[in-house]
């Protein structure tokens, strides 16, 4: 037997190696790090939020409720659905989570079966590789276009006779790429003609900044349960910055679906944390915030991210969410030894985006046996736009400064 567990096998994400790296350096010179490689918001929670959480701790409304979370709520997410993201659903198909984090990885166990795949984009949120790994499903990746959109015509090509299902994020982290209806509906029919399962990563809903958010699952609007394939996953860390509440929400797009996550949830939760329900609660109420928001951190895009577009490090504006992958290729040929340069001269924090792009090769049990990121990913680079505007100019700024010099020195400063 292995010493070694399948979970153990499966990377830690770059993400957290990167956190590392620009804490050890203030700790070492005292001085702040500016943190663009973290997708921490500078906006704060609606107040009312915090009040609804303590008001629930205060009078003692503290017990469990059911896997699903409790009914109240999940009737206020079915109206939101309904109104909002035009995707009628019913509350008994909807499943409070700690974060949409653990409701993917929870939707990505209740559907795994042994051997089967799940197609991811090839530039991902690397989380999403490790849910997928840590569930059973063997990863297979599907081509994005020079805008980082995925074409339909790509992910027919990676569906095998093994797919269970396809990931869609969009907006997508760490692309900022955005799919309209016209893009969705041509994936959904790839779904329906393959008969495979969709799962729709919807944490950016509201961080779109041309044009409109399209929920997946509003395309299965007029089909009968039995025919809908959607699972959708919604956040409120990023629209009302509630990251470390822990709270977002799954919709099954059908019974069945709904009976294998509840087993899920029953098994890894008992239920979500009760304070944190009331608070979503009351954050629903906070729509405008949402709105607030977004417009916040689309000025910072609109502001900061033109003169790294104009100095040839970004091919163009993200449509959405709270990222931007720079290409530095024009002045290092590793992005892991540009990001490190940057951090040591400037104090400035970025992601390699190698950790995005991780190409496991798997045993038959779905072991890691080695995970080397592909090679085109070896030159981009992560950048978060989502926090304080002084800090992302002065980021920015340092960046432009050093890409100046790394180019004046031929790429070796
Ligand atoms: C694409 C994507 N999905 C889901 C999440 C998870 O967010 P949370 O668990 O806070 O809802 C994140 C967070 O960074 C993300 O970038």
């Amino acid at each position: 037997m292995s010493a070694v567990s399948r979970a153990g096998t499966i990377p830690s994400s770059c993400l957290h190696e990167v956190f590392n790296a620009a804490e050890r350096r203030e700790r070492a010179t005292g001085r702040p790090v500016i943190k663009l490689h973290v997708g921490e918001p500078y906006f704060k929670p609606p107040r009312e939020v915090a009040e609804a959480t303590a008001e629930a701790v205060r009078t003692g409304r503290t017990a469990y409720t059911s896997a699903e979370g409790m009914p109240a709520l999940r009737e206020a997410l079915a109206v939101k659905l309904e109104m909002e993201n035009s995707h009628r659903t019913s509350p008994d198909h909807i499943f409070v989570t700690p974060g949409s984090c653990q409701g993917l990885a929870a939707l990505m166990q209740s559907m795994a079966e042994p051997g089967d795949e799940l197609l991811l984009p090839e530039l991902h949120w690397p989380i999403h590789l490790q849910q997928c790994l840590l569930a059973g499903f063997r990863p297979v990746f599907y081509p994005l276009g020079p805008d980082y959109r995925p074409s339909a015509e790509g992910i027919r090509a990676a569906v095998t006779p093994r797919t269970r299902a396809i990931l869609i994020n969009s907006p997508a982290n760490p692309t900022g790429a955005v799919l309209g209806a016209e893009a969705l509906a041509a994936i959904l029919a790839v779904a329906q003609e393959r008969d495979v399962q969709i799962i729709s990563d919807e944490a950016y809903e509201h961080f779109v900044y041309d044009g409109e958010h399209t929920s997946f699952a509003s395309l299965e609007r007029g089909l009968p349960e039995h025919e809908r394939r959607i699972s959708s996953t919604f956040s409120f860390s990023k629209s009302l910055a509630m990251t470390g509440y822990r709270l977002g929400y799954v919709v099954t797009p059908h019974r069945r679906a709904a009976d294998a996550m509840r087993v899920v949830q029953e098994a890894s939760l008992v239920s979500p944390s009760t304070p944190v329900q009331y608070a979503g609660l009351t954050a629903l109420k906070s729509r405008d915030s949402a709105v607030r928001n977004a417009a916040l951190v689309r000025a910072n895009r609109d502001r900061a991210l033109p003169a790294l577009r104009d100095a040839g490090l970004l091919a163009e504006l993200p449509q959405g969410g709270w990222y931007a992958v720079l290409d530095v290729a024009g002045v290092c040929d590793d992005a892991e030894v540009f990001v490190q340069g940057l951090l040591e001269q400037y104090d400035v924090g970025l992601a390699p985006a190698a950790g995005f792009a991780l190409r496991p090769v798997v045993s038959e049990s779905v072991r890691t046996l080695s995970a080397e990121p592909a090679p085109g990913a070896r030159t981009l680079v992560r950048l978060a736009f989502c926090g304080d505007p002084k800090e992302l100019d002065t980021g920015v700024e340092r960046l432009l400064a050093y890409t100046a010099e790394r180019r004046a020195s031929g790429g070796h400063p």
